[in-house]
């Protein structure tokens, strides 16, 4: 998996993705590499991900957020992207941005910010787990412990 950021600032808000992927046992790759301020080094790195075992690429941008989209032109691998709330818009730009793909190059597209980027790395898991039943048995354990995390009253009793 290689978790790619337009700029080392958006890492904070990446981590859960990395957090979660480790979670599952899955390894990833995280890189800076903007569609803006290095292009090159982006496509170089897009171009050998495939034959280096990269599966899926999980993309976060802020701004006039161009990355995910730059990435799946150059990948048949699937692409998600996740818009970074690092702009005085609050990351509706990136949102817009990520999710309007013209038709012929998708990007899926998860919600602004640190949610996003946890549910960038379960969905690229789920695609994953198509092809790896025990994958998929991690990430039934994932939302086991999950609900049983979850309180059945709002304020601790006894
Ligand atoms: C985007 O511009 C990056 O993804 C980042 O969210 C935003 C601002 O980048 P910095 O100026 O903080 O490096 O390309």
């Amino acid at each position: 998996m290689a978790i790619l950021m337009g700029s080392k600032n958006d890492w904070e808000v990446m981590k859960p993705a990395a957090d979660t992927l480790e979670q599952l046992g899955i390894g990833y790759e995280a890189r800076v590499l903007s569609a803006h301020r290095t292009p090159d080094r982006l496509v170089g790195f897009v171009t050998e991900a495939e034959s280096e075992g990269i599966r899926a690429f999980i993309c976060g941008a802020g701004g006039a957020a161009h990355l995910a989209g730059v990435v799946a032109a150059h990948t048949l691998r699937p692409v998600l992207g996740v818009p970074i709330p690092s702009s005085d818009l609050d990351g509706m730009d990136a949102l817009l941005a990520t999710v309007q793909m013209p038709g012929g190059i998708p990007v899926g597209t998860l919600a602004i910010g640190k949610a996003g980027a946890k549910n960038a790395a379960l969905l690229a898991a789920a695609c994953l787990a198509l092809a790896d039943p025990e994958l998929g048995e991690r990430i039934a354990k994932f939302r086991e412990e999950q609900a049983a995390a979850i309180p059945t009253e709002p304020i601790a009793t006894g």
